[in-house]
């Protein structure tokens, strides 16, 4: 069994009383929180939840001090399984349980998934919960029956995390992607494999109850208006894959689209899917869901001396791809 250090180093968002103190620090490791299973954490990732995680609004940290980081991949140093390859994301991890931004992650054991093979730590936190989520709305989407040939699918917040993967996956699936935007991102769009760029106003539709069938289905990272746009829009018998609120909660829709075209709408959870789909989208994603762009086309990598910038610029939108943060030193 490894000796753990009496400290170590992470990145601490602790309340106070005027808002939210966030910066490098140490904690000891007997306070890294209950759990069987301690990993050495070689990379965590920035999503835009660890980032509400960190301000007074963000109604997301449950613990204070609180070490963000909602998802996290290592070696197992400590507990069943010592020197396994494992990434952990979702449960309360980086919410109310300390996260991925610390050298050491004391966790349940029911929480680590193992690395699937063919993958390393830094690809594994490439994908992310922000690139599992992504695969599990094709898993879901291809289990209702949408298959490529179908027609465009449609990727809203295309350049985000998970809107990113989202049109890598399913361009290698042969989907016909169309992916929408806010920024001036058709580059980078077109290297993921995306068909047509598109810009956000582009997808609001006539405000009608029913009108042009236009997508076959749809990943939807974005929520609120754009989310409630898209309905009357999807042809008959396809789906929206609804997996995100950048854009807010609220969602007002008619029934039209549901019970005139049969049209469906799945909620994607990344946080509580059940261990067995987990794992098995896990090994899908090094697979046949895997992004072929793992490397540095959709991931940048940063240090954690670096997040606090990376945190603030997920909030106001305006990170491209995934983020990557370096923990091992
Ligand atoms: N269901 C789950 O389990 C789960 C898992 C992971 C993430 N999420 C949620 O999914 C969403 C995306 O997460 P992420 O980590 O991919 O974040 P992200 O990297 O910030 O991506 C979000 C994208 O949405 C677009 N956007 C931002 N603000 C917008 C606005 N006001 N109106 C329209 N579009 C806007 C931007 O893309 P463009 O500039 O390209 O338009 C932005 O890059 C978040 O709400 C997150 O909480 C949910």
């Amino acid at each position: 069994m490894a000796e753990l250090p009496g400290e170590v180093r992470a990145f601490l968002a602790t309340k106070g009383e005027d808002g939210v103190d966030r910066g490098l620090g140490t904690l000891p490791s007997s306070e890294l929180g209950e759990g069987d299973v301690v990993v050495r954490v070689a990379f965590s990732s920035v999503n835009y939840k660890d980032a509400l995680a960190t301000i007074p609004k963000g109604q997301v940290a449950r613990i204070s001090p609180l070490v963000p980081g909602i998802d996290l991949a290592g070696t197992v140093v400590e507990g069943a399984g010592e020197g396994d390859e494992v990434l952990a994301h979702g449960h309360d991890l980086g919410v109310a349980h300390h996260g991925g931004y610390a050298e050491y992650a004391r966790v349940p054991a029911d929480w680590v998934v193992p690395l699937p093979e063919g993958m390393n730590h830094r690809q594994a936190m490439a994908i992310g919960t922000a690139g599992f989520t992504a695969a599990l709305a094709v898993a879901r989407l291809e289990r209702h029956g949408v298959q490529p040939g179908d027609g465009p699918v449609l990727v809203t917040g295309a350049t985000g995390g998970v809107g990113s993967t989202a049109v890598s996956i399913l361009a290698a699936r042969g989907y016909e992607v169309v992916a929408s935007t806010g920024k001036d991102a058709r580059e980078y769009l077109d290297s993921l494999g995306a068909a047509e760029v598109i810009g956000r106003d582009d997808v609001a539709g006539d405000g009608k109850p029913l009108g042009k069938q236009r997508w076959a289905a749809a990943v939807d990272s974005v929520g609120g208006a754009v989310l409630a746009g898209l309905f009357p829009q999807i042809r008959y018998g396809g789906a929206v894959a609804a997996t995100g609120l950048t854009a807010g909660i609220a969602v007002e829709t008619t029934v039209m689209p549901f019970i005139l075209r049969s049209v469906a709408l799945l909620g994607i959870d990344s946080v509580e899917t059940p261990a067995e789909e987990r794992t098995e989208i896990w090994r899908r994603l090094a697979d046949d869901l895997r992004p072929p762009q793992l490397d540095d086309a959709i991931a940048r990598e940063i240090s954690l001396e670096e997040l606090e910038p990376a945190l603030d610029a997920i909030l106001e939108g305006g990170l491209t791809g995934r983020t990557v943060v370096r923990v091992a030193t």
